[in-house]
């Protein structure tokens, strides 16, 4: 085992519920995840949750020049290690919940995209909404959210139930293949506000 995905698993043991995950995402469902997020678009771009920068190389390497890119991630350690892997990453060790002051901070007042490694389903439904209210208050109209989900997750109620509050919230809602390649296998939604 690497040691990044042993630091991941640690957190995750610490915080089954935030970290939501056992392993950091696989570079397949990393490529899956940012195509579905309008980056030619974007000059404004926020990812949730980093972990262990599994997605952030992948948004690196696809965003446009002078683009403004954040990355909000509450771990502690994690934190500390994405500033090691990504010395020039703006990142603020900060809550999701605080996004509108974050990019209110940088002179920003909306976002093209945000693209979540947050673990929705295995969030309470306040917390999915007390979360979900900022990110729908900064995302422009028209402005792309992309999110991913395991495939075992709409079987649970709380998988279901964010599914529906993606589709009350968000004018479109679309489904991708299966990303095979993943532990385990998951899906992205790429919603349009
Ligand atoms: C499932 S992991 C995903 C990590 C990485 N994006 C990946 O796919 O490998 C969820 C990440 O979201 C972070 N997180 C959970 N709740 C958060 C919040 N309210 N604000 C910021 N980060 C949060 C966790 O600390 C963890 O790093």
């Amino acid at each position: 085992m690497k040691l990044t995905d042993l630091k991941f698993l640690l957190e995750f043991i610490k915080d089954k519920k935030a970290v939501g995950a056992v392993t950091p995402s696989s570079p397949a469902l990393a490529r899956e995840i940012v195509s579905h997020g309008n980056l030619s678009d974007a000059s404004v771009v926020v990812e949730y949750g980093p972990g262990t920068g599994s997605f952030t190389a992948e948004i690196l390497s696809r965003l446009n020049d002078g683009a403004c890119f954040l990355t909000i991630e509450q771990n502690r350690t994690l934190a500390a290690h994405l500033r090691k892997r990504f010395p020039d990453l703006l990142l603020f060790e900060d809550s999701v919940e605080n996004v509108p002051r974050i990019i209110e901070s940088l002179g920003h007042t909306e976002v093209d995209c945000i693209i979540s490694g947050l673990p929705w389903a295995s969030f309470s439904p306040e917390l999915q909404d007390r979360l979900l209210r900022p990110t729908l208050s900064v995302l422009r109209q028209g402005g792309t959210f992309c999110t991913f989900t395991y495939v075992q997750s709409p079987l649970l109620p709380s998988g279901r139930r964010f599914r529906k509050k993606l589709r009350k919230h968000f004018s479109e809602v679309f489904t991708s293949s299966i990303v095979w390649r993943n532990l385990p296998p998951a899906f992205v939604y790429q919603c349009i506000k």
